[in-house]
């Protein structure tokens, strides 16, 4: 039995309309909405907060957000602050994913404000770190995942890091249908592992969820999370229809 209580985490992405949301959640509570052994999370689009908390209500399933701006108010057009997803009763939100990375240009430091607004909040951060193919080709990864982890995390405190998941997503397996392997995975967790270590000692570093994600399925979750750093799933694709990530929690159940 693993220190670290599992975690799958469902990136819904842009998908869905409130009221299709407000279904699937109502699937997944009516499936799994009592599970204790493992930790869930739906990540809905804003525009969905309110309707699919309220389908989780009374369920063990938690809400999270996709995004955030790092100011608590003020003239910024089209933004949602931590405030406002704490109001609609959120408890995560994802920071950093590739794609906003990629498509919003966001860059570590602004990733960084994200993060410590959020715990500030108390929004625990689903921070997203991940090399691109180009830079695993070019044997950049785990620098480049060094830099992401540490960048994200400036000024966390010790007493905050066990608020905060890590999410490893290769670039290249994210809706790719490419998984990376069990072994490529291993190698960055720990590695990501031990950059924890270096900043927060071994027993804090021990306590902190990290992730994998890109294209996990219910045919490759259970050797993922079989491994030793592992810590569950930050699941885009197949979070988007009940059974598939019903099956992947239960994957996580056995995994432990
Ligand atoms: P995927 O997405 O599972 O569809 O690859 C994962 C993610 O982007 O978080």
């Amino acid at each position: 039995m693993s220190l670290r209580k599992k975690l799958i985490a469902g990136n819904w992405k842009m998908n869905k309309t409130s009221a299709d949301a407000a279904s699937l959640a109502e699937e997944i509570v009516a499936a799994v909405g009592k599970t204790t052994d493992v930790d869930i999370v739906v990540c809905p689009p804003f525009t969905s907060l309110d309707a699919v908390g309220k389908a989780l209500e009374g369920s063990s399933i938690k809400l999270g957000a996709q995004n955030m701006h790092p100011e608590a108010s003020g003239a910024y057009t089209g933004e949602i602050s931590a405030a406002m997803l704490r109001s609609l009763f959120a408890g995560y939100v994802i920071l950093g994913h590739s794609e906003r990375r990629t498509y919003f240009k966001e860059t570590d430091a602004f990733i960084n404000q994200k993060t410590l607004a959020a715990l500030k909040s108390e929004l625990k951060p689903i921070l997203c770190v991940g090399e691109t193919l180009a830079e695993r080709e070019s044997g950049d990864t785990l620098k480049v995942v060094q830099t992401q982890t540490e960048q994200g995390l400036e000024g966390v405190s010790k007493e905050q890091i066990t608020s905060v998941v890590i999410a490893y997503e290769p670039v290249w397996a994210i809706g790719t249908g490419k998984v990376a392997t069990t072994e490529q995975a291993q190698e960055v967790h720990a590695f990501i592992r031990s950059l924890l270590v270096k900043l927060y000692g071994e027993a804090l570093a021990q306590k902190v969820r990290i992730l994998y994600g890109g294209s996990m399925k219910p045919a490759n979750a259970p050797e993922l999370l079989a491994q030793k750093d592992i810590d569950g799933g930050l699941i885009g694709g197949a979070a988007l229809e009940a059974r598939s990530f019903v099956d992947l929690i239960k994957s996580a159940a056995v995994a432990g």
